[in-house]
């Protein structure tokens, strides 16, 4: 389980130095085996959330706990460690390193073909038409995309982090992301989502809105909830 115990996070704006506060004093409790989507408005706090997970950035002030244990301090490669993978909203390129080269470095040892290919399967690529492909500006957004959720497959762990993983994915390799994504419920699994075909696999949803209290509660409590500010949300374009 990981736990966020007032956590705050916050910039100095360069022109003024005055304090931009990003994430408010973030009280939430991730369960272990279980979904946990993240959503809310654009600029709301999501990706910075994922980054203070994954320890690439540290909070202003408070603590992030994971099985009770105090990882505020921890970097990347220490939490890595623990188990934590992540997908990231905008993945990188790595030039001159093949696919599966990426996805066996990501599973830190030899792997056969075969192993590499499933985990591009599961993301649905083709996998002999991407196994011996650099991960270079050739690839399209939406094939990178998937090379990145296939190399978090790939690490492995106990908490996968995947920070919009439906952006740029067409509309028929979708369903075979949902289940791969339900075929990890028995670790803790965190997805920053705005699909609604995501938050109806998460047990758990937690609304982000820039600066307030994060809302949290099952999938029953928070799906009216979502429906009602979408269509306060619609009024106002509406008028
Ligand atoms: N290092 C930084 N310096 C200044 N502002 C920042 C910094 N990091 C994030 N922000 C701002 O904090 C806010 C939250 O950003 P974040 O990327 O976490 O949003 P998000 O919820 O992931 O949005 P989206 O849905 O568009 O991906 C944004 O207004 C962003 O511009
Ligand atoms: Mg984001």
């Amino acid at each position: 389980m990981i736990k966020f115990d007032n956590v705050r996070f916050s910039v100095k704006d360069e022109k003024t130095a005055e304090e931009k506060i990003i994430l408010n004093d973030v009280n939430l409790e991730i369960r272990g085996s279980n979904i946990t989507a993240i959503t809310g408005h654009n600029g709301g706090g999501k990706s910075t959330l994922v980054k203070l997970l994954m320890g690439m950035e540290k909070p202003t002030a408070g603590k992030i706990y994971y099985k009770n244990k105090d990882i505020t301090s921890l970097g990347v490669t220490e939490r890595a460690r623990l188990g934590f993978s992540v997908a990231f909203q905008q993945p990188v390129r790595f030039k001159g390193i093949t696919v599966g080269k990426l996805l066996e470095l990501a599973s830190g040892r030899k792997r056969m073909v075969g192993e590499l290919c499933e985990y591009l399967s599961a993301v649905g690529l083709c996998a002999k038409d991407y196994v011996n492909r650099e991960v270079d500006s050739t690839l399209s957004g939406g094939e990178l995309k998937r090379i990145e959720l296939a190399t978090a497959l790939a690490k492995g762990g106990d908490v996968f982090i995947l920070d919009e993983p439906e952006a740029g994915i067409d509309l028929w390799s979708f369903e075979e992301l949902i289940k791969t994504f339900s075929s990890l419920a028995d670790r803790t699994v965190i997805i920053v989502t705005h699909q609604k075909k995501i938050l109806e696999i998460a047990d758990t949803i937690v609304l982000l809105n820039h600066g307030t209290e994060p809302q949290a509660g099952t999938r029953e409590q928070m799906l009216p909830l979502l429906a009602e500010s979408e269509e306060v949300c619609g009024k106002l374009r509406r008028n």
